[in-house]
């Protein structure tokens, strides 16, 4: 027989003395406990259903919440032996007992599932358990439905009761609001992190407006002797008539070309040279770049490998400035794999991820890491720890430089291999439809 009852508020905290009464209070009072210590929303999610389950005597319980579009509702935690096959998979509001539940706003009681249409069987097929009687409660915070708390099967086989759906309702709402509570706490902290980012960008994009007219000033006046001492060099050079020594030409030459390069490179760093941008797909340029150090040699001794995520990725971008970016992460990356001089495996690990509208590419490294006050030096032009001559610690400035171009972000931290991941964030490219 079908019992389906609906909610009636004068009905809870009603009765003193009865014992599912008391056993509420003291759930309830423990979930407040709870909520004010727990600061992670799945390790509240979890503790309110197990609490719930064992105050209600139910052979598993679970909840689900309605996801950001609210047609979907995810398995966010399950107990009673369904977890590993339950969490996160989804199922639409538009059919099941919960899904009636989200769209009525209302709680159920079914205590024969086999007479009830509403029932999913899909579920018990999937995780093998066989629900016999269901209790469902919305969980509510300002009239809106955020989720569903559900108890399945009583232990002593009886049925679920008023008593019970009230005691799951006073669960659900209180859950409800620490849910909300949580959610708004952190989306305030992800709000904050972003403004200090910006902030940093902005700082950042004054320093680089400012550097950037002095550069193109600079470059100007060096370039035009550093182009006639290479031409001089190499035409001394191949005629072959120069009482130089050869040796010494040659010296000069490289110095003339390493200073032509520096200049390239703060061009680049100052935005004077700004890109043109097109649809491209990431992954070949990723590729090309690992595949380039692989045949240099560059990646000699190193197991540098790629873990990309299926199918071409596309962005926006210069195909040539996002190539300068990689290749100088991995020369990085190569260099301080070489310096922490490891015998025990050398790693370089490139991986792609797609967050939303973002793309995510890491560079990770087993080399000498990253001190903790060096971290937010890296990006600073002329910043190096390698010998003169070595480094122009340009690389990952003009790095910052083309991703700001490309309307990206590029950050770095240490890694649990004891190097460091430079991460880049590019927007993705829609797919166009006409
Ligand atoms: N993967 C990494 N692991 C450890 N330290 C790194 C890594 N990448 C960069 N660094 C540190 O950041 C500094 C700056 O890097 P950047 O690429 O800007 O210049 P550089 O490599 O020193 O010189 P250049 O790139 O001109 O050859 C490096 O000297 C090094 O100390
Ligand atoms: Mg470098």
């Amino acid at each position: 027989m079908v019992n389906e009852t609906e909610y009636r508020e004068k009905q809870i905290l009603t009765r003193p003395g009865d014992s599912q009464y008391e056993a509420r209070l003291n759930l309830l009072n423990k979930i407040g406990d709870k909520v004010g210590s727990v600061s992670d929303l799945s390790k509240l999610v979890a503790q309110i259903v197990k609490m719930t389950q064992r105050v209600i005597d139910a052979s598993a319980s679970s909840v689900l919440l309605l996801d950001d579009r609210g047609d979907e509702l995810v398995f966010d935690f399950v107990s009673g032996g369904a977890e590993n096959t339950l969490r996160d998979s989804r199922i639409s509001t538009q059919s099941g007992i919960a899904g009636w539940v989200v769209r009525n706003s209302k709680p159920l009681i079914v205590n024969d599932v086999s007479t009830d249409k509403r029932f999913n069987k899909q579920i018990d097929k999937a995780t093998g358990f066989v629900t016999r009687s269901i209790m469902c409660a919305p969980m509510i915070v300002q009239r809106r439905v955020i989720g569903v708390l559900e108890a399945l099967n009583k232990n002593d086989g009886t049925d679920f009761t008023v008593q019970n759906l009230e005691t799951l309702l006073s669960v659900a709402s209180t859950a409800a609001m620490a849910i909300e509570n949580l959610r708004l706490h952190k989306s305030a902290i992800d709000e904050y992190e972003n403004r200090i980012r910006m902030q940093e960008q902005l700082r950042h994009s004054q320093l680089l407006a400012s550097l950037g007219e002095m550069t193109a000033g600079i470059a100007h006046e060096i370039n035009n002797p550093l182009s006639s001492i290479l031409l001089l060099c190499n035409l001394m050079l191949s005629e072959g008539k120069s009482s130089w020594n050869r040796k010494d030409l040659k010296m000069v030459r490289d110095e003339a070309r390493r200073g032509a390069k520096i200049m390239k490179s703060l061009l680049t760093y100052s935005h004077q040279s700004s890109p043109r941008l097109r649809r491209l797909d990431l992954h070949k340029v990723l590729n090309r770049v690992i595949n380039m150090r692989r045949y240099t040699g560059g990646t000699r001794n190193i197991d540098a490998s790629a873990d990309l995520t299926a199918g071409p990725l596309h962005v926006k971008g210069n195909s040539s400035q996002l190539t300068q970016v990689f290749v100088n992460l991995l020369l990085n990356a190569e260099d301080a794999i070489r310096e922490a001089g490891r015998t025990d495996g050398r790693y370089i690990i490139v991986t792609s991820r797609i967050h939303g509208k973002w793309v995510e590419v890491s560079v990770a490294d087993n080399g000498t890491g990253i001190s903790k006050e060096k971290l937010s030096q890296v990006f600073n032009p002329f910043f190096t720890t390698k010998a003169i001559g070595k480094g122009t610690g340009l690389g990952l400035s003009t790095c910052q430089a083309i991703v700001t171009d490309h309307n990206g972000l590029i950050r770095v931290e240490n890694n649990h291999m004891g190097g460091a991941t430079f991460i880049v964030e590019l927007p993705l490219d829609p797919v166009k439809r006409s």
